[in-house]
C-alpha cells in the first residue's frame, strides 16, 4: 500500500495514518476539530487506543486490517463484482474502494476513511511502481471517481441501519470484537444487514 499520489502533477494527495491526524489535531484548524477536541487531545497526548464509549482506534491502522486486505487480494473477485459491500468499524479504510463504511467516530471518517477511500479509488499500483518507502506516483484520472459509490456512517452499531433496510451481500471488519460488552450489538447489526446467502 502506498503512502501518497500525485494528482495533475501539482498536488500530492497522503494516505492518511496517526501522524497525519496528530499534525492537523495540533493546529486546531477546523471547526469538527475544535468540537471533539477534549478527547482527541488525550488520544494525542496519551498515546490512548482507546477510550471507551468515546473513541473507538479508527485512527490508528491495526495488524488485522493488513491480514484483512491480503485476505481480500487473494479472493476471487466475483466475490465482490455487482455486490454491495460493507465495512464495519473501518478505522482506515484499507481493504476496498466500492464498499459502504461505518466508523464509530465522525472524525474517523471526515480525517482517515475519506481521504484514504479517494487515494484507494484513484491509484492502483503495480509492486515495482511503489519505492522503498511506500510512495509512488501514478497519473490519475479523475474519471475513476465517476465509478466511486461509496456512503460513510459514523455512530454506534445500535444505531446503524436500525430497521434493517440497507441490505449487504459481504460485510467486512477487522479488530472489532475486543469488547464483549459490544459483541451482542455487532452480532445483531451484521444479522439485520447481511443479505439471505450473504458472507461475512
Ligand atoms: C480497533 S479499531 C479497528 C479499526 C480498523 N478496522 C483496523 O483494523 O485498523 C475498532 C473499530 O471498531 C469500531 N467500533 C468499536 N465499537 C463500536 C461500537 N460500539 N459501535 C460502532 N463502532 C464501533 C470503531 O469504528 C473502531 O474504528
Amino acid at each position: 500500500m502506498g503512502e501518497c499520489i500525485l494528482l495533475n502533477n501539482k498536488s500530492i494527495l497522503y494516505r492518511r495514518c496517526l501522524a497525519d491526524v496528530k499534525l492537523m489535531a495540533a493546529g486546531k484548524e477546523d471547526e469538527y476539530i475544535a468540537k471533539d477536541s477534549q478527547w482527541l487531545d488525550q488520544v494525542m497526548l496519551e498515546n490512548t487506543d482507546l477510550i471507551d464509549g468515546v473513541y473507538e482506534g479508527g485512527f490508528k491502522t491495526w495488524e488485522c486490517s493488513l491480514d484483512l486486505a491480503n485476505y481480500l487480494s487473494e479472493c476471487d473477485d466475483s466475490i465482490f463484482v455487482n455486490k454491495r459491500v460493507l465495512e464495519l468499524g473501518c478505522g482506515s479504510a484499507l481493504p476496498g474502494s466500492h464498499v459502504d463504511f461505518q466508523d464509530y467516530n465522525e472524525l474517523v471518517i471526515k480525517l482517515v476513511t475519506m481521504p484514504n477511500t479517494l487515494i484507494n479509488t484513484l491509484s492502483k499500483p503495480e509492486t515495482n511502481e511503489i519505492d522503498s518507502k511506500g510512495l509512488f506516483e501514478v497519473d490519475v484520472d479523475l474519471k475513476a471517481l465517476d465509478n466511486l459509490h461509496a456512503s460513510f456512517y459514523s455512530g454506534d452499531w445500535a444505531t446503524l441501519n436500525e430497521n434493517g433496510t440497507e441490505q449487504y451481500d459481504v460485510i467486512l471488519t477487522s479488530e472489532t470484537i475486543y469488547s464483549c460488552e459490544t459483541h451482542q450489538k455487532l452480532h445483531d447489526v451484521m444479522k439485520r444487514s447481511l443479505r439471505p446467502n450473504g458472507n461475512m
